[in-house]
């Protein structure tokens, strides 16, 4: 089986991809590390709990992690995903922040990877914080991984969060820029405009929401905030590619999952847009090579979308 260990901002894409790790049977879900990102890092704790609990894997431990950026201001996805990241659905019943663990969330990471030399597939779904950090308390990590998985970046300059800037990326430049930087392993991306490219149909989502299960239930509530939002006018104008689906994080999830997912990519040298007035937290792809980077990344450009949607489906089964 595959050991994954997972960095979230939960969010409702990020709740999908973990749905969809929790289903996979070739999966062993080590722990999930929560970050600052769409909400506060208490309501991404909180959020990841509701999951796992929907789930019925609260076994699972969720370990917090950093509220802020490394530099600079916290910014949230509220108006997107709702205030508390998952569509202002509360639960009732959701599990107290008593579930989550003791230990923070980057020691956690570093103990986890250096228990499982080799063998831990880190998804990265989230501001990558709690990633930059880890590598500099040690350094070693990135060599111990078995592969980083990122949902980050953009490579056309197109934006969702800032002119040119991904989401990701930008609540937390420094942080992107030392993982793209520092993290000498095998490294995917799964940038905005390929999530874009790559979307399902509304068709396929309605399908996907209509399957008769408590998941379902649980994903039709704290979907509909942001699915409103989606299926807009004005935010389709704002899309890359015409209308459509899109669930970010699970492409990076579902590469971790199955190594035959991601058909083909690019390989480049990769970095971040630290100091530009409009560009600061965009990716920057160097594909000339000035950088004499010696490492190059995978920036994932076509995908099994039928496999995806298999995942997808059992996600909520
Ligand atoms: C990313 O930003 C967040 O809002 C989503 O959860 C996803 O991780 C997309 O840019
Ligand atoms: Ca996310």
């Amino acid at each position: 089986s595959k050991k994954l260990l997972v960095d979230v901002d939960c969010g409702v894409d990020d709740a999908q991809a973990i749905m969809m790790a929790l289903a996979a049977p070739n999966v062993e879900l080590l722990g999930i590390t929560c970050v600052h990102g769409n909400t506060t890092v208490e309501n991404v704790c909180k959020n990841t709990l509701r999951i796992l609990q929907v789930c019925n894997k609260l076994e699972i431990p969720v370990f917090k992690g950093a509220e802020k950026p490394i530099l600079g201001s916290y910014m949230d996805a509220g108006h997107f995903h709702g205030r508390d990241g998952l569509g202002d659905a509360p639960d009732p019943n959701a599990p107290g922040l008593d579930h989550v663990q003791k230990e923070g969330a980057v020691s956690a990471m570093i103990r986890i990877v250096n228990e499982n030399p080799g063998e831990v597939s880190l998804v990265a779904t989230a501001p990558l914080t709690n990633l930059a950090l880890a590598v500099r308390l040690d350094p070693s990590l990135p060599s111990k991984l078995r592969g980083l998985y990122i949902m980050g970046g953009n490579t056309e300059s197109r934006g969702n969060s800032t002119v040119c800037g991904e989401f990701n990326f930008t609540a937390d430049p420094e942080a992107a820029y030392i993982v793209l930087n520092d993290y000498h392993c095998p490294m995917y991306l799964s940038c905005w405009e390929f999530t874009c490219y790559s979307k399902l149909s509304w068709e396929f989502c309605d399908a996907w929401l209509a399957q008769d299960t408590e998941k379902a239930r649980f994903m039709a509530r704290i979907f509909r905030h942001s699915m409103e939002a989606s299926r807009s006018e004005q935010f389709e104008k704002e899309f890359v590619a015409g209308t459509g689906f899109i669930s970010c994080d699970s492409y990076a999830m579902a590469g971790a999952i199955d190594d035959s997912f991601v058909k083909e990519s690019d390989q480049y040298p990769v970095t971040v847009e630290l100091t530009g007035t409009h560009t600061r937290g965009m990716m920057v792809v160097d594909t000339l090579g000035l950088l004499k980077k010696t490492q190059k990344a995978f920036i994932v450009k076509k995908v099994d979308l039928e496999k995806f949607k298999k995942m997808m489906m059992a996600a909520l089964q």
